[in-house]
Order: structure tokens, then sequence, then C-alpha cells
């Protein structure tokens, strides 16, 4: 499965950790792959360690390339010098992983565009080769339904699967943006809602023993929508435009 994101800093890699760490609950082996790490320098950890340290080490991690500017990674290997992680090298690595691995979760750089080589490969071409279902992190608040809805567009027009959404982070206290938002994710990305991660999951102590409850079934979680359906939210407002307490 590839995991992408409407934009970088949505929380792939927190989600990627708690769908490694559901799996692994599950019993199953897992792997996960970062073709490509841009933004850190060669003795900091990425990605790929952070999803160790929140997984405690169930989760095998891959990463075939740095890349210290924290730009696309086609920009940041011209930048370096070095040869850029195209998808083909992708696709080849993540099949390797999943000769030994139940289940191999590769996580792009930014979103499902972003140019991995100097051809315009992307992600998406990674999913494309692997025939890999595409999973979208997607921010909580304002904004999110058009990146999002543009992201699921992207790969029915690449005839990719979509895995569904996950929000990445939604506050304790969530704003009416970010409520009324878990219910049209799915009706404005003809995608179903697949997960919800809190706030702060990164630093919670028992991450893994958590993370199957902020997915659902079909990512090795007990996660169901507890969300009102859309009507709740239609409810009218007052001559104020303020809805009545
Ligand atoms: N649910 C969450 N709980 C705590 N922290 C989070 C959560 N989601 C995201 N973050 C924080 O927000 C930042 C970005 O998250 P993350 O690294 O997962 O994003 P990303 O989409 O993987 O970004 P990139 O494109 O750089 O790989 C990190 O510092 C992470 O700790
Ligand atoms: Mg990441």
């Amino acid at each position: 499965m590839v995991v992408t994101g409407t934009g970088t800093g949505v929380g792939k890699t927190v989600v990627t950790a708690a769908l490694a760490a559901a799996a692994a609950a599950q019993g199953h082996t897992v792997a996960v792959l970062k073709p490509a790490q841009t933004g850190v320098c060669a003795d900091e950890p990425g990605d790929v360690a952070e999803v160790v340290r929140l997984t405690r080490g169930t989760a095998h991690g891959v990463e075939l390339a740095r890349f210290p500017d924290p730009l696309a990674p086609a920009t940041a290997a011209r930048r370096a010098g070095l040869p850029p992680v195209g998808p083909e090298q992708a696709a080849h690595a993540a099949r390797e992983l999943a000769r030994t691995h139940d289940l191999v979760l590769v996580e792009g750089a930014g979103g499902l565009l972003v140019h991995l080589d100097d051809r315009g490969g992307t992600v998406a071409d990674v999913a494309g080769l692997l025939g890999a279902p595409v999973l979208v992190v997607a921010a909580a608040g304002l904004g999110t339904l058009n990146a999002t809805a543009l992201t699921a567009e992207a790969l029915r027009a690449r005839g990719l699967e979509c895995a569904g959404v996950v929000v990445g982070s939604l506050p304790e206290s969530p704003g009416l943006a970010e409520r009324c938002n878990l219910t049209d994710l799915p009706t404005v990305c003809g995608a179903p809602l697949r997960g919800v991660l809190p706030q702060g999951a990164a630093e919670m102590e028992d991450f893994s023993g958590r993370a199957p409850g902020w997915l659902a079934p079909q990512l090795y979680g007990s996660w169901h929508a507890p969300y009102a359906p859309r009507a709740a939210y239609d409810e009218p407002v007052s001559a104020g435009g303020v809805r009545p307490a």
C-alpha cells in the first residue's frame, strides 16, 4: 500500500506508523519503505526512524536515499548532485520487501504528484507499477476538502485504487470546520473515511496499543465513524448566523 497525503506535514508518517502497528498487532509482518527522505542530514532521524520508534521496532524500516534540502526529492537530489530514486527503483524495493513481509507500506514525500526524478516520476507511478492501493492522509481543518478531492480525482484519473482517507491529526476540541469535514470528506472525495488520528498521537506513550482504535477494520483497526450523519450539522442557524446553543 502506498501512503500519500494532501501535502507535506499532514501526518503521513504518523498514519503509516499507526497502520504498521495495527497490522503487526494482528500478527502481520510489516515493512515500511521511504524511497527518498528529504530535509534531514545524514545523522538525523528520518521518517523511517520515527515509524520504528512509534511501532517499538515491530515494523522493519528501509530508506533508499537521503537528500538534505527540504525540497521535492527530484530537486533535492539534483541540488545534492546525487542520483534520484525513480518509481521503478522504489517499486522494485517494495516488491523485494513484499517477498518477506505480509504488508509493505510505501511513504511518499509530500503529496501525490511531487517529482521523484527529473523524468517526472511520482509516487502515483510507484502505485501504478505495483498495482497497489493508495491511502490518502488529509488535514482536518479548513481547505482539506478541496485538497483531498483533488488527490482522489488524480488517483481516479490514473486508474489507481484509493484505499480511503485518514485524517492525520484531529484536535481534541475540533472546531466547526473540523467537525463538518469528517462527514463531508467521504462525500466530496468519493472515498471512505478510514480513520482519524488524534492530535498528539505521536507523543502518546502507548501509541502501538492505541493505533487500532484510530483505524477502520479495512486498515487492521477497530475504528468506526462515530460521527453523526450530515443532517445533524444541517440544522438551521439562528438569524444572526450563529447556531443556537
Ligand atoms: N496525530 C498526530 N499527533 C502528533 N503529531 C502529529 C500528528 N500528525 C502529525 N503530527 C506532527 O506533525 C508533523 C508532521 O507529521 P508527519 O511527519 O507525520 O507528516 P508527513 O505528512 O509525514 O510529512 P512529510 O511530507 O515531511 O513526510 C510531525 O512533527 C508530527 O510529529
Ligand atoms: Mg513523513
